[in-house]
């Protein structure tokens, strides 16, 4: 009975693909210990819980010779992420920013306390991420400069022409739809405002040549990870949709092999090294090498997020208003 109910609930997020959901239930923060979203505690308001892949080519990467340090080497690559999206903004003391699918507010500590913007407004449709990153701005002292709400990277509501940098860092994928994001950011934009983003996408059209089976299944796991089927875009569909809306200056920078390998094997040793600490009679350190050795010898196709959502890019978008 509680398998029928389970598959049940997992075909209904198949098809609803509702990141408010996913977020709310089924995913917490990559950090260590994968903490649900229920369990997620507030204590000092500095405690890691990034939930994105990370950006690995300047930082260790996990394999088996270090899985233990898992914890601290995927926060480090997480948080280079939130700086390359800086860089590419080039992020100044005299800049409002919109950062749209804030998870649970890192990258505003992060961008607020490294960039010194002179406001960060952050929106996100998971109440509970809200709340906690509300929670975090204030005990870091930070919520004079950052502001977090709810509210839709697809229905801002904000004015036109207020903010001169957008983000969206690894959240766009997610937003019902990506089009309907990339007109509003560039209404709030003011002329000259920079839109960066990381995101996922085909480097060339990966569904079409696909036979059936394939195509159900990345459909099932692009629904149950919220990834709507209309964000599915190739390199090429970005960079239109992003002129035909108005943008210029509007470039799609490939970081998918510094990003999609690297994951693959510190998920594999996040999760193991979760386990085992957990329940250290199941599984033991000796097994999470061997199975961060295999993660690390697999096929680029053979990667997690290649096999769930047919995505074999992974980019730094740039845009800017005239
Ligand atoms: C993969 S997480 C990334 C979180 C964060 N950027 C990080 O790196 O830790 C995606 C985020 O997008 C948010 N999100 C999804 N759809 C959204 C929407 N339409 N508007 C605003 N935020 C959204 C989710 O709630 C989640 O916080």
């Amino acid at each position: 009975m509680f398998n029928v109910m389970q598959v049940a609930r997992q075909l209904k997020s198949a098809v609803l693909a509702d990141p408010e959901r996913f977020y709310s239930n089924e995913t917490g923060a990559w950090v260590t210990g994968l903490p649900k979203p229920q369990d997620i505690q507030v204590v000092t308001g500095r405690e890691p819980f990034w939930i994105n892949l990370g950006y690995w080519r300047d930082v260790e990467r996990v394999d088996e010779t270090n899985c233990e340090r898992v914890g601290e080497l995927f926060m480090d690559a997480q948080a280079q992420m939130a700086h390359l999206l800086a860089r590419t903004a080039r992020l100044s003391e005299h800049d409002s920013v919109l950062d749209c699918g804030f998870g649970y507010a890192d990258q505003d500590i992060l961008w607020a306390e490294e960039y010194r913007p002179a406001r960060i407004i952050g929106i996100n449709v998971t109440p509970n991420q809200v709340r906690i990153g509300q929670e975090r701005v204030k005990l870091t002292g930070l919520d004079t400069v950052v502001r977090l709400e709810l509210g839709s990277a697809t229905r801002i509501p904000y004015g036109s022409g207020e903010f001169d940098v957008a983000f969206a860092l690894e959240s766009a994928m997610h937003f019902r739809t990506r089009g309907d994001f990339l007109r509003e950011a560039f209404r709030v934009l003011r002329p000259g405002g920079r839109l960066v983003m990381a995101d996922m996408c085909q480097k060339t059209d990966r569904e079409s040549g696909s036979g059936l089976r394939r195509r159900l299944r990345h459909r099932y796991w692009r629904g149950r990870m919220a990834f709507p089927e209309a964000n599915v875009w190739t390199t090429q569909r970005y960079l239109t949709e992003l002129r035909e809306v108005g943008f210029q200056k509007v470039r799609l920078e490939s970081i998918a092999s510094d990003v999609y390998p690297a994951v693959n094997t510190a998920l594999a040793a996040l999760r193991g090294m979760t386990a085992a600490e957990r329940k250290p009679g199941d599984i033991t350190v000796a097994k999470v090498r061997e199975d961060v050795r295999r993660a690390r010898q697999m096929e680029f196709e053979q990667l997690q997020w290649l096999t769930l959502f047919n995505c074999d890019e992974y980019a730094i978008v740039h845009a800017e208003k005239p």
